[in-house]
């Protein structure tokens, strides 16, 4: 039987944010169509929710599809909405057992209009749970959620219910997609990547300022609980340093 990864309570994540990776390749690599990939990474999101829930993760970032994916042959991005919104409706028994909140960041008006319906009800249904806040990234791209909240700001601007003095750090993170949240909690502390890639791909510039990177070979389809405890362990042998001189042992989040 394998060996249980350990993971310090004290040192976990609040904020664990996740490219998911390798499902194309993984499929191809079995013979299969990409979309197969597709279909077991949506049970793979099941397992890392619910393990996330049981390490009381305060949030978990999910990138499911970003504004480039817009650009894949219209069959496969057909695909993927119909496995998104089946996700969504088999899930909710699953997120209210768990006490999981559902959330959502991106360009959802893009979104084929009975996924969009079908993913504010479930935000609705889910808006009380306690435990952990499950974001997924639909429709999203880095750039334009930072061009989207500067539109913002400069509406509320023109409005002049905002002075521009007023725009500082807060008042920005309060227009991101996400909205306003207690000051750093919006603060991804690791990015997890699969399938061995190295890049953000157009994910969370602002969030991941200083997140901690781990690139896991396994591509999303083959990332177990095991693959994920492995990854969090990673995390927390690095030592976090926010600018500052270690003296007082190593931090945990970036001080305010
Ligand atoms: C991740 O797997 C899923 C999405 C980006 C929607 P990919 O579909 O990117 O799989 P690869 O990277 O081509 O293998
Ligand atoms: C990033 O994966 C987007 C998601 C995981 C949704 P991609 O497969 O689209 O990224 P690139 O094209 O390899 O950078
Ligand atoms: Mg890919």
């Amino acid at each position: 039987m394998p060996v249980e990864i350990l993971l310090m309570p004290e040192r976990l994540p609040r904020h664990v944010a996740i490219i998911m990776d390798g499902n194309g390749r993984w499929a191809q690599a079995h013979g299969w169509q990409r979309t197969r990939g597709h279909e077991q990474g949506a049970e793979v999101v099941r397992a890392v929710t619910t393990e996330s829930v049981r390490l009381g993760i305060a949030r978990l970032t999910l990138y499911a599809f970003s504004s480039e994916n817009w650009s894949r042959p219209a069959a496969e991005v057909a695909v993927l909405m119909g496995l998104l919104h089946r996700f969504l409706i088999d899930e909710l028994p699953t997120l209210h057992a768990n006490g999981v909140r559902l959330q959502a960041i991106g360009q959802l008006d893009r979104l084929p209009r009975e996924v969009r319906q079908t993913l504010d009800a479930t935000i609705a249904a889910t808006r009380d749970h306690p435990n952990t806040i499950l974001s997924l990234a639909l429709s999203y791209g880095g750039r334009d959620e930072l061009v989207d909240t500067c539109r913002a700001l400069a509406v509320e601007v023109a409005a002049g219910r905002l002075a521009p003095a007023a725009i500082d750090a807060e008042a920005f993170q309060a227009h991101l997609y996400a909205g306003a949240c207690p000051k750093g909690a919006d603060a991804v502390d690791v990015v997890i990547r699969t399938a061995g890639e190295h890049r953000l791909s157009n994910f969370l510039p602002w969030q991941t300022i200083y997140a901690e990177y781990v690139s896991v070979p396994e591509p999303w389809p083959e990332f177990t609980v095991a693959v994920y405890r492995r990854a969090l362990a990673e995390y927390q042998s690095r030592e976090r340093r926010f600018g500052c001189v270690p003296a007082n042992g190593v931090r945990q989040h970036l001080p305010h």
